[in-house]
């Protein structure tokens, strides 16, 4: 399944690369402004599901715009574009994400950066890869010295789970804080040890599956903002490389 899925992610991140700056239509999804899609998301999910089917027909799908497709015990879940309002500026942080869940387990993870050629990997309990290469959480150890990631959901500006007090919290305790429009690269990114720790609320499954998997798999820790135990279904993510978690959880405490 691993091959399959760094298969796909590839083809897809290629077609990614070749349409960035080239895109005919931009839609608003669900009427909401900000939240964009493409014929390319579109396009790249198609040319994923068309070779996972080829493989595994009787798998179910859960892809970003399709939604949910069949009845398995193995889910595929898909982010065709992962960074769609910076591929419809051309600017080039954007990735696929396809993670395989099996019984509520992710076993496998895939995240391709094409601006980068950048593939990362992980199965459960054999560790993560950068292009073939471990990778592991970094050593910091205080939030002072951490460098964090974050994003923001499209509907801000209702301010959900006071992302921006939030922000502003974190921006004060931590030595930087980054915004980088990718929740699957900030995931690959604490991974490999680039940044220290990553939160955001309201984000979906196809965000979050291979990402949460390659964070654990290099060593670090996932959560919810209470240190609690993590789920792709629900609302709060919180990794880190595990030694500035009780931190972060502490500067999640807002209410
Ligand atoms: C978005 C990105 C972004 C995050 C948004 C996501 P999309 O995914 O991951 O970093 O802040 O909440 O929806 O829409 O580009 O696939
Ligand atoms: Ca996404
Ligand atoms: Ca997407």
């Amino acid at each position: 399944m691993l091959n399959v899925a760094i298969e796909a992610a590839k083809e897809a991140g290629k077609l990614l690369k070749q349409r960035v700056g080239k895109i005919k239509t931009i839609e608003q999804k669900e009427g909401h402004e900000r939240n964009l899609v493409t014929e390319v998301d579109k396009k790249s999910e198609e040319l994923i599901v068309q070779i996972i089917k080829k493989h595994f027909p009787s798998h179910e799908i859960l892809a970003e715009e399709r939604g949910s497709q069949g009845k398995s015990k193995t889910k595929w879940i898909i982010d065709p574009l992962d960074g769609t309002t910076n591929f419809t500026h051309g600017l080039p942080v954007f990735c696929v994400s396809i993670g395989v869940e099996q019984e509520g387990e992710i076993l496998c993870g895939v995240i391709y950066d094409p601006n980068f050629d950048e593939l990362f990997t992980a199965e459960k309990g054999k560790g993560a890869f950068l292009n073939g290469r471990r990778i592991h959480v970094s050593a910091t150890t205080s939030l002072m010295k951490s460098l964090l990631v974050t994003g923001f959901p499209y509907n801000i500006a209702e301010n959900p789970n006071h992302a921006v007090e939030r922000f502003v919290n974190f921006l004060m305790k931590a030595q930087a804080v980054r915004r980088m429009g990718s929740a699957a690269i900030d995931l690959a990114y604490v991974a490999c040890g680039r940044y220290d720790g990553f939160w955001e609320v309201s984000l979906n499954p196809w965000d979050m599956a291979a990402g949460a998997l390659l964070v654990e798999e290099a060593g670090g820790v996932v959560s919810n903002f209470t240190g609690g135990k993590f789920s792709i279904y629900e609302k709060e993510i919180l990794a880190s490389n595990g030694a500035v978690q009780d931190e972060m959880v502490k500067a999640l405490a807002i209410d």
